[in-house]
């Protein structure tokens, strides 16, 4: 009986060795003369398991991991074929804490099918949406998304129903679908492993789109970094076309829809809309001055859609269950489910799909376990680099996005980044300077200027300068900054810098320290 194996080739555990462990598994299967079949999947999400492998038994899938190629002979010695014991042996996956809490609604696919098969995708709810959306028609698929609640997962939170249905009322010859692949922000992962292990749910959720707004052409703006999830995304295109299922008379509607990769210029700012869209005519990402907005006014001057791959994901789901049952999940006015992507300095790091209102607390200590370094952790940043540092006194907040700016801090594209006791404060207050200094696209003073002079202030400030005036002319700086800046990078640029001023003020004076320097 032919035995099946899954194994991610997820970008993580390629990194971590995933090809070495398919090549000694292939060989020593041959060698044995044991019928397997290997089918590569996406990651779970559980990253300090990669490269997890898994197995086809009669009690469902059993995993195993971090799994080396070296391991690949004693795995079969113990019966892997029929999940025997093994120290590596971490049971059924769905049963892993990590995975048992966690309420996957967009990630449901991820990790357990074949990425580029269509006929996996359709066994597994794909392109019920679709259908759906097919069936009611324009309107009522943008209701379906208002009623859901669903907001921007690129950073802003955005209500994409109100995007949606600007575009589909805006009279024009064309119509254009984007979507922003571009991930810049520091730990966040979300996006490609989407894209590397379930590119459908993105390529459907576009494609439910493009009916919906009255768009048959559209572009997803991928991050050049991502050459695993090109090679997916556009294998999985190609698969969709021949299905029937993208490209002309889109499921036998009469619809058309096509389906372009397109790769980014390597700034972070091109990940800003407008930006964005510049560089997608050809041009260097130079952030455009709104209005018009890109919904009335966009790619070559026509109305266009841009989200956020996560944003276009939720959508089949939401079309299949009915706007109602996601707006069950979540708090607030942030319905529905965050995917939260948790990195740094953590023992457990990967993809945290659950509903909005699970606190920062329970995000890094239940399902992180606490610091990869066994010390306490002081920080965690959430939102990218644009995002507020937090102490531990607050990491009782909830993940939702009223309850973050409140305490001055953002969602933003659900990042968690963790520090421990070893960090130092100031350092990152530069950084967040120095990081906008050279992502800066330079269009507007306050930003192209301001993130230089902050830069410089800091570095009074960390050779040991009395802090009072250094920190006086950074809040001065960052206040010019907040309320001057053309986009949101030099206009939150502020956020990180303040929250460290404000949370941690005993590590910017370095006067003190000086004669300890010294020693
Ligand atoms: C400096 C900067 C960088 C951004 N980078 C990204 C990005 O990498 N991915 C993304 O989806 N949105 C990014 N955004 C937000 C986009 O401008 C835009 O809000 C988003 O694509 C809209 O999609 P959504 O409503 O689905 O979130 C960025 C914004 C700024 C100001
Ligand atoms: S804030 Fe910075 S990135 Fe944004 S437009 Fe101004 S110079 Fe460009």
């Amino acid at each position: 009986m032919t035995a099946t194996i899954f194994l991610p080739r997820d970008a993580v555990a390629i990194g971590l060795g995933a090809e070495r462990v398919a090549e000694a598994l292939t060989r020593a299967a041959l060698a044995r003369g044991l019928d397997i079949r290997l089918v590569r999947t996406g990651s779970r999400g559980m990253v300090w398991l990669e490269p997890l492998l898994e197995v086809e038994t009669p009690e469902g899938r059993i995993a195993y991991g971090p799994v080396r190629a070296g391991d690949v002979e004693s795995l079969l010695e113990s019966g892997l074929l029929a999940g025997g014991a093994h120290r590596l042996r971490v049971g059924r996956p769905e049963d892993h804490p990590f995975l048992a809490r966690q309420q996957r609604l967009t990630f449901h696919r991820c990790g357990v099918i074949d990425p580029v098969s269509v006929a996996d995708y359709r066994a597994h709810r794909g392109y019920r949406g679709l259908a759906r959306a097919l069936e009611i028609g324009a309107p009522a698929t943008v209701d379906a998304v208002t009623l859901s609640g669903l907001r921007g997962r690129g950073g802003a939170g955005f209500p994409t129903g109100i995007k949606w249905n600007t575009v589909m009322r805006a009279e024009a010859d064309r119509k254009y679908v984007v979507c922003n692949a571009d991930e810049g922000d520091s730990g966040t992962f979300a996006d490609r492993m989407l894209m590397e292990g379930d590119p459908f749910t993105l390529i459907e959720g576009m494609t439910i789109a493009g009916v919906a707004v009255g768009a048959a052409r559209g572009y997803i703006y991928l991050r050049s970094e991502y050459p695993n999830a090109c090679e997916t995304l556009r294998a999985a295109i190609a698969a969709g076309e021949r299905a029937g299922v993208l490209g002309r008379n889109v499921m036998g509607s009469g619809r058309d829809f096509h389906l372009e990769v397109r790769l980014g210029a390597g700034a972070y700012i091109c990940g800003e809309e407008t930006s964005l869209l510049e560089s997608l005519e050809g041009r260097r990402g130079i952030v455009r001055a709104k209005p018009p907005i890109p919904a009335l006014k966009g790619l070559f001057g026509r109305p266009t859609l841009v989200n956020n791959v996560l944003s276009f994901a939720a959508v089949p789901w939401i079309l299949d269950h009915g706007g109602e049952a996601y707006a069950a999940y979540g708090m607030g006015r942030s319905r529905g489910t965050l995917p939260i992507q948790l990195a740094g300095n953590v023992r457990q790091g990967g993809l945290i799909e659950t509903a909005f209102g699970i606190t920062l607390r329970e995000v890094i200590e239940d399902f992180g376990g606490g610091t990869r370094s066994g010390r306490p952790v002081r920080a965690a940043q959430v939102g990218g680099p644009l995002g507020a540092y937090f102490p531990e006194g607050l990491f009782d907040t909830p993940m939702d996005y009223e309850a973050f700016a409140a305490r001055k801090g953002l969602v933003g594209h659900g990042g968690v980044v963790v520090f421990d006791d070893s960090v130092d404060m100031a350092r990152q207050a530069r950084f967040a300077f120095e990081f906008c200094a050279v992502e800066s696209c330079g269009k507007c003073t306050p930003c192209r200027i301001g993130a230089v002079r902050g830069r410089e202030t800091m570095d009074r400030l960390l050779a040991g300068e009395a802090p009072a005036e250094p920190l006086r002319l950074i809040e001065d700086l960052c206040e010019v900054m907040t309320d001057g800046s053309l986009c949101a990078m030099g206009g939150l640029t502020p956020v990180p810098v303040m929250s460290a001023i404000t949370h941690f003020p005993e590590d910017f004076d370095r006067s003190s320290r000086l004669p300890l320097a010294a020693e």
